[in-house]
């Protein structure tokens, strides 16, 4: 590979990472499937409010085919190599994640945003109770229901704590991301493994130009958004993460 990347004392990283940093862990990527399917669904089905209700037993079935197939995987030295870095630049690291199965925390990462939510939660489709830590892998055709919406006389089902299309992106995980670029006295922006499709991630090279930074693309394809890097390292992520950075 040409020349490393230096991070030098004063600079701040920011990493997005997509499906792609996964697909080594065996986990396939969304766009992997040229019909337009995912894992045998059509992703508005399993991914979308009108969808879940329309058939909530299918959708759940579906997250939990993912949360036993997430279980079953170990993260690979993309992740690896990304939980290292931030071991060694403490709060100049940032993880901005889309992906939802949960392998960046298992590698070691800590300062991880969910931008898309997690598999390995779960929260009510109606009140506003906090999401809570939920591995189970349901049966056929359960469908869990919401205790508190129980106790209150009422019913409604849980969902997943994934952001499905058509939905907004917590505000709080936005702010966070661009509080740091823009306290970021020198930045550096690393996108990984993801096709730039999918907004407001597929927008953050862009902000992170506004605030002068600099900005790098690992994939192994070309992005939708591949343009507005100042670098295409073209690779798999868990070959060309682990060498790319030389930190001071
Ligand atoms: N692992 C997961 O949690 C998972 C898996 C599938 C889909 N999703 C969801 O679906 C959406 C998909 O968007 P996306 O942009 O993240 O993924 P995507 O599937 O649209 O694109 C993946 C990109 O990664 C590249 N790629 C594939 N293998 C790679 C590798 N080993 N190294 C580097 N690059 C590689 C591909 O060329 C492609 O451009 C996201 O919203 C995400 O939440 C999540
Ligand atoms: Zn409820």
């Amino acid at each position: 590979m040409s020349e490393k990347i230096r991070i030098d004392k004063s600079t701040s990283l920011l990493v997005l990472t997509g499906a792609g940093v996964s697909a080594e862990s065996g986990i396939p990527t969304f766009r992997a499937s040229a019909d337009g399917l995912w894992e045998k669904h059509r992703i508005e089905d399993v991914a979308s409010p009108e969808g879940f209700a329309e058939d909530p037993a299918m959708v759940w079935r579906f997250y939990s085919e993912r949360r036993a197939k997430a279980k079953s995987v170990a993260p690979n030295p993309g992740h690896h190599a990304l939980a290292s870095l931030e071991e060694q630049l403490g709060d100049r690291f940032m993880l901005a994640t889309q992906n939802v199965d949960g392998l960046h925390g298992r590698a070691g990462s800590k300062r991880v945003v969910e931008i898309h939510g997690s598999l390995f939660k779960t929260r009510c489709s109606r009140c506003d109770r906090e999401p809570f830590a939920d591995e189970t892998v349901y049966g056929h055709d359960e469908v869990p229901g919401c205790g508190r919406c129980a106790s209150e006389g009422g019913s409604s089902l849980l969902r997943p704590h994934i952001v499905w299309f058509g939905e907004m992106l917590d505000p709080v995980d936005l702010h966070k991301i661009s509080r740091f670029m823009s306290n970021a006295n020198k930045l550096l922006f690393v996108a990984a493994g993801t096709s730039g499709a999918v907004y407001p991630a597929a927008g953050f090279v862009q902000t992170a130009r506004r605030y002068g930074g600099q900005t790098i693309l690992v994939n192994q394809e070309a992005a939708d958004n591949g343009g507005q890097f100042h670098r295409w390292i073209q690779g798999r992520s868990g070959e060309v993460l682990p060498s790319l950075f030389d930190v001071e």
